[in-house]
């Protein structure tokens, strides 16, 4: 039937001979044709003409990938002219490339096929006269019977013929076998005002006229047995919009029998019942000729189901259909190319009727029904580990639209943390708006903990330390999509997993009100329970140093159980300010329970949670209670302090937890204010009692706490920074000067060297010497103390488990003490006071003046003051 050439992607040469009929010419077509087919093309041959010719190109069957083309080009020239895609579905393309002269013809893939199985291109290169234009002479004969295609194109197609055609008669005849004759009308248009006409007259006496713009929706197409005479008239004009012309392929065929296809007939569909139906062998092999497939499908609608359809369909766009009644509200008619889609329906009965003549196949139709289920999941209680899908999710084309689905997932929570672990999230991105499917996970404060949108990426896995989880699934009222846009839906593993708890209890009384709550070991994945008991009467406030949004839970239960109502977090989210004033939230009563736990999913390598728990509440006249300070070396500014008993915490987060972090504060004047060493009021850590009384400038705590009553306003201003290498001071003659070491005081501390020097100032004619006296036992601590005059070393001496009281005084205008502490213990530490000493030194260098005195009872201290 077909002269299949064996196209090779070269280059080759044809030269027509000059003595061929007109409608002689180079068959070709995409590989395998009629079989579909997919992949990329590429082939090109050139053909060669007398210069009193021209190249023509026509096609028989034109559906292709949408950049699958035909382009022809005159040979060394450009000026080429091309079609691609579907070129037989639309009826205002013409179905020809014509080239005036030699011509270089290819086809090709111009960027990646769709991978829809296509029914493919084949066509006919002929050559025609240039000055004729003609592809046909009036009153030819034609022989059919070879089943060849005659292509009867009009003259100068697919412009207006260029002269008069009157009377024109071509005379289709046919034997043997193929008794039928098609005429298939893909382009036609004439003008019966001016007289134009177009008639085919059958053997049998069947007469057919055609008119006007017959093709304007669709090709038309007729059939006839035995022979067939086109008799046409086409009137001479200038100048026209429209063109008149008419493009039409005719061919023989064997009369048959009807034939069907599988699954035929009528079927009712239960819910979730799914029927695969359509043309043999889809996507491999051309579907037959003479088809006549009935499908008919009902179902029993439940509140909640719908008819899903998805399907592909291609079939030769003049002359096999499909009709499908029941999808919508109109039936529709299917024929050539038609997007793979998935729709959904309400109706209760769809029907199709796909039928093909006896001539040429394509593609054809793979089809897939289902009665679909669109219930929703409903609300669940955990008891052992469980999965949630969209509705339909493991045995469904897709899901459905219109759905608004919100699963509440509940939990032993005193148990359990509960992970939601996403094995897969695919939603349709189609939308003809900007609103689009989603899925939105929110926690049991109401607050969203992922919203997935189309095509999202990213965390697939999130927990919940609290009981219920919603998850709320929204798909639009689309009722159409693309078949490679329909979305699969989610699925997420509901997984239990036993929470570790680690519990602390801390009982508030009137000399303890303060405990800290940082350096959590958060990515052990224990639960930090804190189990608070405040004074009678006294609510508890918890403030928060470090914004932690997403990366620690942090839940407040408001009573002494996990029974009682949680504190909303929102305000950790956002409003924790870091330099500046702490946000707390407070309980109602005396009694709190507090969770921490590291997100699994979110914790970043170095996350830290920095609070502290409270059970004091001031007047307002106070003000905030605690202050923070995250950034380093940056003053916290003015912090105001005024009131009656008011108490102020001042406090730095340093997330490395460096022991040589310190505070540096200072009073904009003389306040009657208690400071406490540390988050503390315990009267062992009061470095002062009045905040003229002097204290250490470098105060290696990253608490410090201010108990003051004044009736001035009065204000306070703070930084903090991180020690490195000696701390050098200066002391004017009257000038107390404290120093600690950065383990005083502290219960994990590192062995630890450090070294202070303090430098009398103005003392060059009056040398009286330095004093210094240990404020506190310095434990295993040890050292030295050097005492220098210029680069003279005045005085020496070693001190190792200093007791409190214990005062050496030297010689000299210039104290180094070194500090050692071995093993890191509660009680080392180094708190020394220098002050001047009375000594009446000589100012000469030869002698060295040795006066060490070592003063042990409280009169003699009494004396030197
Ligand atoms: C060109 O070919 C046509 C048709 O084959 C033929 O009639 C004509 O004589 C040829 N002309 C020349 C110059 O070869
Ligand atoms: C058409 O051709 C057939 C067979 O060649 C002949 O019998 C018939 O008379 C012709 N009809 C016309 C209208 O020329
Ligand atoms: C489908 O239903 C139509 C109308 O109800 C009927 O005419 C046709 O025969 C049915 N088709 C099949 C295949 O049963
Ligand atoms: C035909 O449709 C079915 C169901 O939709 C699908 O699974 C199958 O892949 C399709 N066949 C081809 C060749 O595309
Ligand atoms: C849709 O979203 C895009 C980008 O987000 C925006 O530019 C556009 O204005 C939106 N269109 C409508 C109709 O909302
Ligand atoms: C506090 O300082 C004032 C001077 O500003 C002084 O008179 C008073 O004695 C100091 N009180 C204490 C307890 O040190």
């Amino acid at each position: 039937m077909y002269t299949k050439l064996n196209l090779i992607p070269l280059f080759f040469i044809i030269f027509f001979r000059t003595s061929v009929a007109f409608q002689d010419g180079i068959l070709f077509s995409t590989p395998n044709f009629p079989q579909p087919y997919t992949g990329q093309l590429s082939e090109r041959r050139s053909v060669s003409v007398n210069e009193t010719q021209g190249v023509a190109v026509v096609f028989e069957q034109f559906l292709a990938s949408a950049h699958d083309c035909v382009i022809a080009c005159p040979t060394n020239n450009d000026g080429c002219s091309s079609l691609c895609g579907d070129a037989m579905d639309h009826g205002l393309v013409p179905k020809i490339l014509r080239v005036p002269g030699s011509a270089d013809i290819a086809m090709v893939s111009i960027e990646q096929n769709d991978g829809f199985p296509h029914s493919g291109i084949s066509g006919k290169i002929i050559s025609y006269d240039l000055n004729t234009i003609s592809f046909f002479q009036c009153n030819d004969q034609v022989d059919l019977s070879t089943g060849e295609t005659y292509y009867l194109v009009s003259q100068n197609y697919p412009l207006s013929p260029t002269t008069e055609f009157s009377s024109c008669s071509i005379n289709f005849s046919t034997s043997g076998n193929r008794q039928g004759i098609r005429f298939a009308v893909y382009d036609f248009y004439t003008n019966q005002n001016q007289k134009d006409s177009f008639f085919i007259t059958g053997s049998n006496g069947q007469n057919v006229k055609i008119t006007g713009f017959a093709t304007e929706d669709e090709p038309v197409v007729y059939y006839f047995q035995n022979g067939a005479n086109a008799i046409f008239s086409i009137t001479h004009q200038d100048h026209s919009f429209i063109q008149k012309r008419f493009y039409i392929l005719v061919k023989s065929y064997e009369i048959a029998a009807e034939k069907q296809c599988d699954n035929m007939g009528n079927f009712n569909l239960a819910l979730g019942q799914s029927i695969n139906f359509g043309t043999k062998q889809f996507g491999i092999n051309s579907y037959d000729n003479n088809l006549n497939c009935g499908y008919n499908f009902s179902r029993v609608a439940t509140a909640n189901s719908l008819f899903a359809l998805g399907i592909q369909y291609e079939s030769e766009k003049c002359c096999d259909t499909m009709v499908i009644d029941g999808l919508t509200e109109y039936e529709q008619i299917y024929q050539g190319f038609q997007y793979s889609n998935l729709f959904f329906t309400k109706s209760q009965q769809v029907s199709f009727l796909f039928q093909s003549d006896g001539i040429i196949g394509g593609t054809g139709l793979n089809a897939s029904l289902e009665h679909i289920d669109c219930t929703c999941s409903p609300d669940m209680m955990l008891g052992k580990n469980s999965v949630l899908t969209s509705p339909g999710y493991t045995n469904s084309i897709s899901y459905c639209p219109g759905l608004e689905c919100s699963s509440n997932i509940e939990f032993q929570d005193d148990l359990y943390d509960l992970q939601l672990e996403f094995t897969d999230i695919s939603l349709r991105g189609y939308s003809l708006n900007n609103e689009t499917d989603s899925l939105t996970v929110y926690d049991s404060y109401q607050h969203i903990v992922v919203q997935m949108m189309p095509f999202y990426a990213a965390f697939t896995s999130f927990w919940a330390t609290v009981s219920p989880v919603n998850v709320q699934f929204i798909s639009k009222s689309l009722t159409a999509f693309p078949l490679d846009q329909i979305g699969r839906g989610f699925s997420v593993n509901l997984n239990l997993l036993k929470k570790q708890f680690v519990t602390n209890n801390i009982v508030f009384n009137d000399a303890f009100f303060f405990e800290d709550i940082s350096n959590l070991l958060l990515k052990s994945g224990n639960t930090y329970e804190f189990v608070i008991t405040g004074r009678a009467g006294h609510q508890i406030s918890i403030y928060f140093f470090t914004k932690t949004t997403n990366q620690v839970f942090i839940d407040i239960f408001d009573g002494d159980s996990m029974d009682a109502k949680r504190i909303d977090n929102k305000a950790l989210y956002s409003n924790v300010l870091e330099n500046g004033p702490s946000l707390s939230l407070t309980t109602t009563s005396e009694k709190a329970i507090l969770h921490v736990r590291g997100n699994p999913t979110f914790l970043q390598p170095g996350t830290d949670f920095q609070a502290m728990i409270t059970d004091l509440k001031l007047p307002t006249e106070c003000g905030p209670l605690v202050h923070s300070m995250r950034e380093q070396k940056t003053s916290s500014g003015d912090i105001t302090l005024r009131g009656n008993n008011c108490y102020k915490v001042l406090h730095f987060s340093d997330s490395s937890y460096n022991q040589g972090a310190f505070m540096n504060i200072a009073f904009s004047k003389p306040i009657s204010s208690k400071i406490f060493y540390g988050l503390t009021t315990s009267s062992d850590d009061c470095i002062a009692h009045n905040s003229s009384e002097p204290i250490a400038q470098d105060l290696f705590k990253n608490y410090l706490v201010l108990q003051y009553s004044t009736t001035d306003i009065s204000s306070v201003s703070y930084s903090w920074a991180i020690s490195s290498g000696i701390i050098a001071r200066t002391m004017q003659p009257g000038e107390t000067v404290v120093l600690v070491s950065d383990d005083y005081r502290k219960y994990n501390a590192s062995p630890l060297d450090q070294q202070f020097s303090v430098q009398l100032e103005g003392e060059s004619n009056v040398q009286t010497g330095l004093m210094c006296e240990f404020l506190a036992d310095s434990g295993s601590g040890a050292g030295t103390l050097s005492w220098s005059s210029y680069d003279d070393i005045k005085q020496k001496t070693s001190y190792s488990n200093a007791k409190k009281s214990l005062k050496y005084a030297s010689c000299g205008n210039k104290l180094l003490v070194d500090y050692t502490s071995p093993d890191g213990g509660p009680d080392n530490g180094l708190y020394l006071k220098i002050t001047r000493a009375d000594l009446r030194c000589s100012r000469s260098p030869m002698r060295l003046s040795i006066s060490v005195i070592v003063l042990l009872t409280v009169s003699f201290i009494s004396l030197i003051f």
